[in-house]
Parts: structure tokens; sequence; C-alpha cells
């Protein structure tokens, strides 16, 4: 519940004024929150100049006031980082601290949710990461030679089961395309075993990964891009793992293992770990395609 301090409150209505869904009216000249249709945004402890609301909720300690100095970026450095930002294929052999990777799920847990549902949940990976490559490896293997069939079977735009697999359906413009990941993804697991420590072109040798699980995809790719700025500013590299989202995501057993909760769905993956590799400049990039209208 959102509480109102009616010691604290001013009756200035500016909670009232913020209150998107509208469930905050002023009796006897003191903001009253009827918490019917509230969402919980907390807009009304942010906003409030007397400090007069909380939650019952959640943890009131930790709300930051606002100061300059410790809340603002600087425009042309935040879009320099966001331009440096690499997707990293090359890590260290070098462990991942436990506290920077919940300082990345923070990030997460801090951008915004459809409708504040706050419906996106984290998986880290670190001690049993070798079990679940070796899965997701021999997964993409199998996709990829169901794919393979399907498309010699000209039935390749047909759901495909394979043993426990359940692969989404495919047009033909995709087929093509899925007959270059089939290759890949043959490739990936045979090179593996071949060579562990050489050709691990899942997780590149990377100490940890986190998977980020949402009801709503846009909430979870949103938390996901914030956790991937915040290990950067750490300074850690991550690659998105979209091999690993489409193996998992095919593959019952992956989900069981990774304890996948009922209603979300497997978003992203984020590879993490110290790069091996130092850019010097930027990328270029395509015009961006906008209409002003
Ligand atoms: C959703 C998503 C999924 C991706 N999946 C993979 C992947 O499975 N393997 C891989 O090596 N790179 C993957 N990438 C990395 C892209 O290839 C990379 O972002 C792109 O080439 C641009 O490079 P940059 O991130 O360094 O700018 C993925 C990126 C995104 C955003």
């Amino acid at each position: 519940m959102m509480i109102v301090d009616i010691k604290k409150c001013t009756g200035c209505r500016k909670c009232v004024a913020e209150c998107f869904p509208r469930d905050i009216e002023i009796i006897n000249q003191k903001a009253k929150i009827r918490n019917i249709s509230c969402i919980k945004c907390g807009h009304c402890i942010a906003v409030c100049p007397a400090n007069a609301v909380y939650s019952s909720e959640y943890d009131m300690s930790e709300v930051k006031n606002y100061n300059q100095e410790d809340f603002t970026i600087e425009a042309d450095k935040l879009l320099n980082f966001i331009k440096f930002r690499r997707s990293i294929r090359q890590f260290k052999n070098q462990d991942v601290e436990d506290e920077k990777l919940l300082k990345i799920i923070e990030a997460g847990r801090f951008t915004p949710t459809g409708s504040n549902l706050q419906d996106v949940s984290y998986i880290i990976v670190k001690k049993r990461l070798p079990e679940l490559r070796i899965k997701i490896l021999s997964t993409l293997k199998q996709m990829g030679e169901s794919y393979l069939a399907a498309s010699n079977t000209q039935d390749g735009g047909q759901q495909t089961q394979q043993n426990t697999l359940t692969l989404p359906a495919t047009t033909t413009a995709q087929q093509a395309l899925y007959k270059r990941y089939a290759e890949k993804w043959i490739s990936m697991y045979d090179e593996y075993q071949a060579n562990p420590q050489a050709n691990d072109r899942l997780f590149f040798n990377a100490p940890a990964i986190i998977v980020v699980t949402a009801q709503a995809a846009i909430s979870g790719g949103l938390a996901s891009t914030s956790m991937e700025l915040m290990a950067n500013a750490l300074g850690l590299g991550v690659l998105f793992s979209g091999y690993f989202v489409r193996a998992a995501r095919a593959n019952k057993e992956i989900l069981e293992f990774l304890g996948v909760k009922e209603g979300k769905d497997i978003i992203s993956c984020l590879v993490i770990g110290y790069p091996k590799v130092r850019y010097f400049r930027t990328v270029p990039r395509k015009k961006a395609d906008v209409t002003w209208k």
C-alpha cells in the first residue's frame, strides 16, 4: 500500500497531478491514496516535496534523495558510452565478482516495466555453466539437423518436432537464414567437442551468464539493455546470446534446468566476463531510418 503521513502532507496536490491511475484525492487538505487503481509506481513518493508518502510493501531505505552531482550524466558522454559499447566475444580467464553481477541486476530492477508489473526475473549461472553449455550446444546441433532435414523435405515452414525439441514454424524467407544457422550450429557443437577450450563459440569462455525472463518481452528487453550498460560501466563485457535463447526456448529440459517460472518467457541471455580485447574506436552504422510527421 501507498500511505500518506498526514502530519507531513501539506495538501499541495503534486501527487494528485502526478498520479497516472488517478488514485489520489485531497480530503480536508490532505492527500488520501485510495490504493484501488494504484500501480505502485512510486511517483507520489518521488514527487512529494514534504517526503510525506511511503510504501508499506517496498524497502523505503533504498529511496534516494536527488542531488544534481550524483544523478546526472552529460549527454555527449552518455552517447559516447553507448557508441563505444561492443558485443564481446573474447573474455579473460577471470571470475566475475558476485557483487558486480548483483549490481547489473540492480540496473535491470530499476528499468521501467509495462504497467509497473515488475515482471522481470534473473537467473545467474556460474557454477553449472559447463553443464548448461553442453546442453545448449547439443540442442543447437539437434535444431540444426532438424532445420536441414526440413529444408531437404520441403516442409521447413511447418512446425517441426524432434526428440524433446519444439521448434518455431519458419516462413520461406526465414529458411535460407536458418539453413545457414543450421550449418553453424552443427559445427559449433562438433568443434567444441574436438577442443572445448579453443572452440567455445557459445559463451566464449566467459565465467557467467544472466538469463533474463519476463512476462512481457519489451520489459525484459529494456531491462537487458540497462544491464549491459551497467556491466560496461563496471569494466565488464557482454554478449547477448540469441543462440542461447533459441535453444533454451526449444528444449523443455533446459527450461527445467534453469527453473523458468510459469508464465515467463526467456527474453535474453547476457554472457558476461572481463574483455580480453581492446577497441580503439567506435564503429560506423547505417543512417537512422527516421520519419517526421
Ligand atoms: C538480440 C541479440 C542476439 C544476439 N545473438 C548473438 C549470438 O547468439 N552470438 C553472437 O556471437 N552474437 C550475437 N549478438 C551480437 C550481434 O551480432 C552484435 O550485436 C552485432 O553484430 C553488432 O555488434 P556490436 O554489438 O558490437 O555493435 C546478438 C545481439 C543481439 C542484440
